[in-house]
């Protein structure tokens, strides 16, 4: 235990050198920061969120980590050792070159890892650190210790898709976002927001698969939904992520998708009667398959019972007809 400790310590120290370096890098860096201010961002809020650089070549960490060799680093996933097929030769280099740098960091400050961009077209657009004993992906929320005092002032919090949705939100006057790492929102995303704010505002990209990951995130809170919470999701132009949404529109217009986003209740409803012909009995019936499992994750609450109001009426059913045949009463 005492070893485990003194070893998160290692990988932690690790981090916050690394993050240092890469933050010093970026104010020599003209590319960098041209592409930055091309992109909108201020100096002032790339130190905010501590935006760092980091350069071509293959072990510059070599020169912040005097034990490039030290197996800390292999488990931080700065670095990554390439082994030879014969299992013979081993070759270490850092993971993060030529991108710009985004420190992720855990609820106490402390740098957990990174996710770095390219600054053109090259694949993949972003690369995340792996996880590590420091770092999982379906617990952390980018931008949350920044975020947290904005979140408690502004009474909720938004949850985008990307790191650039939350720096440019934050510089547009909406500090209070956060990002999902590029997964799915889970359960667990969901009790953490919980445990800050009892409204929570999707805004995921308008396409396809930002309309996906608003329907997980819709499944995710199910279970953890009550009366005391309010989930609202916020769809924008297909063709806009936040980022892009803000810029082109203001923060004025921003500010107006927030206020119109749709509540769960209602994003519910539409998710599983939207497809369907609500005029004939198969229709209706679908549109209550699709509704089953959705009701059944919910725990017993006013809010469940508003939407198994608002399904009866759409599918000409009683609520308690519904009720029944989902076996919503039958005690678990
Ligand atoms: P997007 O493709 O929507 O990126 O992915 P973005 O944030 O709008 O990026 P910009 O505006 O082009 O810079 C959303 C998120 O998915 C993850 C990242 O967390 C990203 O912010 N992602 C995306 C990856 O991890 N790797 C990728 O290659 C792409
Ligand atoms: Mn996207
Ligand atoms: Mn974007
Ligand atoms: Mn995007
Ligand atoms: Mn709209």
């Amino acid at each position: 235990r005492a070893q485990m400790q003194a070893h998160s310590m290692a990988l932690t120290e690790a981090m916050t050198h690394a993050c240092d370096f890469y933050r010093g890098q970026l104010r020599g860096a003209a590319g960098a920061i041209a592409y930055l201010k091309n992109r909108g961002l201020t100096g002032e809020i790339a130190a905010r969120f501590g935006l760092g650089f980091a350069p071509s070549g293959w072990d510059n960490l070599r020169s912040v980590f005097p034990d490039y060799e030290a197996v800390v680093l292999a488990e931080s996933g700065l670095v990554i050792d390439k082994v030879d097929e014969d299992g013979g030769n081993r070759k270490r280099y850092d993971r993060f070159r030529e991108r710009i740098m985004f420190p992720i960091k855990n609820t106490k400050g402390q740098v957990i890892a990174f996710g770095g961009r390219v600054l053109d077209h090259g694949e993949p657009k972003y690369l995340n650190s792996p996880e590590t004993p420091l770092f999982s992906k379906g617990f952390e929320l980018y931008g949350l210790f920044e975020a947290r005092q904005a979140i408690r002032d502004a009474g909720y919090v938004l949850v985008t898709e990307g790191y650039m949705d939350v720096v440019a939100l934050a510089q547009m006057g909406f500090p209070q976002a956060v990002a999902t790492l590029g997964t799915a929102c889970t359960t667990n995303h969901v009790q953490k927001l919980l445990r800050q704010t009892d409204t929570v505002i999707f805004s995921f990209d308008g396409d396809k698969a930002g309309r996906r990951a608003a329907r997980r995130a819709l499944e995710a809170c199910l279970p953890h939904v009550s009366d005391n919470k309010t989930i609202k999701f916020l769809f924008l132009p297909t063709e806009h992520d936040p980022d892009s949404y803000v810029r082109a529109n203001g923060a004025e217009a921003f500010e107006q998708e927030i206020h119109d986003a749709m509540p769960l209740s209602q994003f519910l409803l539409k998710e599983v009667c939207g497809e369907h012909d609500l005029n004939g009995p198969e229709g209706r019936a679908r549109a209550q398959f699709d509704a089953k499992p959705l009701l059944q994750a919910m725990t017993p609450s006013s809010l469940r019972l508003q939407i198994v109001r608002g399904l009866a009426q759409l599918t000409q059913s009683s609520p308690s007809e519904i009720e029944v045949l989902f076996e919503l009463a039958k005690p678990v």
